[in-house]
């Protein structure tokens, strides 16, 4: 299984599911730009992470994986499924849309980008901060995601921001996925992708199932770990 993290995040979003799923082959690498990856200047687009990902996949010897994207990382598995569609076993989308951005959105990029350059990642944690979580989210959780944020570097931000403006619309993908066992999951109380969004993707992708995490937000693998890797869990045990 592939997990792809979220924006701006890195795989340690994902330590309940690493810890949890054991007797599985997990993945669960940092895009380029974050986490402990190499962050260089140039080369963000939702090609090149993968790119990445599959270069990885490739240096491990591993063929078909079952994908597993969060928000960005939905964007990311999009664009796999649209390159290598036969080298995926089973998809999970999490909180992620399929849309491309409105003009509105790429402003806000285009202004959030601008912020990140003068301010660093602060202007990135203040951004996306107060939309992650309910209001029933716990300090550490808080200040756990914060540190993350904070560690990633500008180049890094910067390029996801810009991948993200720039993706293609993902909707004509999801007739197309016919066949492919799909589990939509979003947190009941999303504001950044709510819980409409995965309803449209869940009827758009033939056969999709929709599982609603109550208690979480944009990032139910954090605020809710129990019950999100429990339904990863049970997606897997479908598979077999
Ligand atoms: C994410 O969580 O990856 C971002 O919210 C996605 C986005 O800004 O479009």
């Amino acid at each position: 299984m592939l997990f792809i993290h979220g924006f701006p995040l890195d795989r340690t979003i994902w330590r309940h599911q690493l810890e949890s799923l054991t007797g599985q082959s997990l993945i669960a690498p940092d895009l380029r730009g974050m986490g402990q990856s190499d962050a260089p200047d140039l080369g963000y687009s939702m090609s090149t992470y993968a790119e990445d990902l599959v270069a990885l996949l490739d240096a491990l010897g591993v063929g078909q994986v079952v994908l597993c994207g969060l928000s960005l990382g939905g964007y990311v598995a999009f664009e796999f499924l649209r390159r290598w569609r036969a080298r995926v076993r089973g998809l999970i989308l999490m909180d992620t849309r399929p849309e491309a951005d409105s003009a509105e959105g790429r402003r806000a990029r285009d202004a959030l980008i601008g912020r990140v350059r003068e301010q660093g990642a602060i202007a990135a944690a203040e951004a996306m901060l107060p939309r992650f979580f309910t209001a029933q989210v716990s300090p550490e959780i808080i200040e756990q995601v914060r540190m993350m944020i904070l560690r990633t570097p500008v180049p890094g931000l910067v390029g996801a921001l810009s991948a993200m403006r720039e993706r293609p619309d993902s909707t004509p993908l999801l007739e197309t996925l016919i066949g492919l066992p799909t589990l939509v999951l979003v947190g009941a109380e999303d504001m950044i992708t709510p819980p409409a969004i995965a309803q449209g993707i869940a009827m758009a992708i033939p056969g999709a199932r929709l599982m609603e995490i109550p208690g979480a937000g944009h990032l139910p693998c954090v605020e809710q770990p129990v019950p999100t890797t429990r339904a990863i869990l049970k997606f897997l045990q479908s598979l077999v």
